[in-house]
């Protein structure tokens, strides 16, 4: 590959060295006496490289001064000394190279734009400091998120994206289909017949990889899964997208405790990697989008979470005084406002609630022996509520039929599920975290539809 990324130019390269870099104008101001200045930016890092091209050059009145904000360039020349403040060097062109031109119709003029415009242009809005930031520290997490697990001796195992089991039971799955809508099969009761469907039965996209992970997990020990996750909830809020992606480990012999630890020492272990590496990005983020970000962040990675019950949240709820619009009533789940209220208001810090009724959980949660409560835990953030779903599975195969039965589910869809608990089975636990919820903890970021390129909600599928 030829030239330098200008983040090492500006970070590493020599002055005097000879350069070559290639990027997309952010703009161009010319000066009376016969310079331009082109600031250039190549995705690289949230800093831009200030070019300096003088009337000298030979296609000074032809290509330089017809560089418009968006055009993509490629510059040769000098790197010098910056006499400006906030940078160390800039490039001195000795030759200038127009590659692509930007008529003036580019959306992406030099000005402020609104988030919510920039989502109707997401395939320029990339090139913008918000998005481009964004999509950065979202890098920056996902391999903080392997090293992580690998330091710890997990296998990355990947889960299937199509199955046919609803592992959080709240029937929000996106069929998967080949038969013709216009001519779908019917068996002698007029039923449609899915058996004539592709896999010989309905399927769906996935909601989650755990029931896999368990597989694994009894067999390798320790694994996790990193990958995309589909729930058709027509909820169009902040905080949900249709399509998002998941990271999920499964630990045999865990137990629950052992799985709020791993889940508190991996956020800890992703915000300090973000914070030690993404500095101009988090930088920009802490100015422009969530002051205080960055000493918040630190903080978290240095305090323990508050960890308490259900039962004990409710009463801190109830006692606080405090009107809610939903109910705090024992066997109520936890609405945002009352989740926001333990971790921005009382608490304000991440708070590791745990063992929730059973019958406002999924199937596979292990009973605790009040016989009410099961061993789950969400982990709550300031600012975003849940941010992961976790819990020890039912690992006993008696109490987990029991559990099958009591959520209207079909042992025989589970009989692989029950047999992990028939044939050498084992405490185990695991969570899932969201991961652009992650990215929105970690830049201040309000809207998921800004922390994931290209968002999938109701009614919305372009790009
Ligand atoms: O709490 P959830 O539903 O847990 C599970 O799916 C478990 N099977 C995970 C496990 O134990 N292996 O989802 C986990 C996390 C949530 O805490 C939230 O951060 C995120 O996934 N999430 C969403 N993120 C964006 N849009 C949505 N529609 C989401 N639904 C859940
Ligand atoms: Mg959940």
């Amino acid at each position: 590959m030829e030239g330098l990324r200008i983040r090492t130019v500006l970070r590493e390269t020599a002055v005097g060295e000879q350069v070559e870099v290639s990027g997309w104008a952010r703009s161009r101001r010319d000066s009376k006496a016969g310079l331009s200045f082109i600031v250039l930016n190549d995705g690289s890092s949230f800093d831009s490289l200030q070019v300096i091209a003088k009337n000298d050059l030979e296609n000074y009145e032809s290509v330089v001064k017809k560089i418009a904000t968006g055009a993509s360039v490629r510059v040769k020349g000098v790197l010098v000394e910056s006499p400006g403040k906030g940078q160390r060097v800039e490039l001195h062109a000795e030759s200038v190279e127009l590659i692509g031109d930007a008529p003036n119709s580019y959306p992406l003029q030099k000005k402020r734009h609104t988030l919510e415009y920039l989502r109707e242009i997401a395939h320029l809005r990339p090139r913008t400091n918000t998005i481009g930031a964004a999509m950065r520290v979202r890098h920056h997490l996902a391999m903080a998120t392997h090293d992580f697990f690998r330091s710890n001796d997990f296998f990355y195992i990947h889960t299937p994206i199509i199955t046919a089991s609803d592992t959080e039971g709240a029937g929000e799955m996106f069929q998967v289909s080949t038969l013709d809508p216009k001519n779908l099969p019917r068996t002698d009761t007029g039923e449609i017949d899915w058996s004539q469907d592709f896999f010989g039965r309905k399927t769906y996209l996935t909601v989650s990889g755990q029931l896999n992970a368990e597989i694994l997990a009894m067999a390798l020990g320790r694994v996790y899964t990193f990958g995309p996750t589909f729930r058709a909830e027509n909820s169009n809020t902040p905080r949900h997208v249709a399509e998002f992606w998941m990271i999920e480990p499964e630990v045999a012999f865990l137990e629950l405790e052992g799985d709020a630890d791993l889940a508190e020492a991996y956020l800890k272990h992703t915000l300090k990697h973000t914070l030690e590496n993404c500095e101009s990005d988090l930088g920009f983020f802490n100015k422009r989008i969530q002051p205080g970000l960055i000493e918040d962040l630190q903080k978290v990675v240095e305090t323990p979470f508050v960890r308490l019950t259900y039962t004990e949240a409710l009463k801190v709820l109830n006692d606080s005084g405090e009107s809610f619009e939903y109910s705090t009533a024992w066997g109520e789940l936890l609405q945002t406002e009352h989740e926001k209220y333990l971790t921005d208001i009382v608490f304000n810090a991440p708070v590791i609630v745990t063992d929730y009724p059973a019958d406002k959980k999924a199937f596979y949660m292990k009973l605790n022996d009040d016989g009410k409560t099961v061993r789950a835990m969400d982990v709550l953030v300031p600012r975003i509520g849940e941010i992961i779903g976790g819990s020890e599975r039912e690992w006993r195969l008696d109490v987990l039929k029991e559990r099958i039965a009591a959520h209207h589910l079909d042992e025989a869809d589970y009989w692989w599920y029950m047999d992990l608990r028939k044939f050498g089975s084992a405490p185990h636990s695991g969570f899932g975290l969201g991961f652009e919820r992650l990215l929105m903890y970690a830049t201040g970021i309000k809207n998921i539809r800004d922390a994931i390129p290209f968002p999938r909600t109701p009614r919305n599928a372009t790009f």
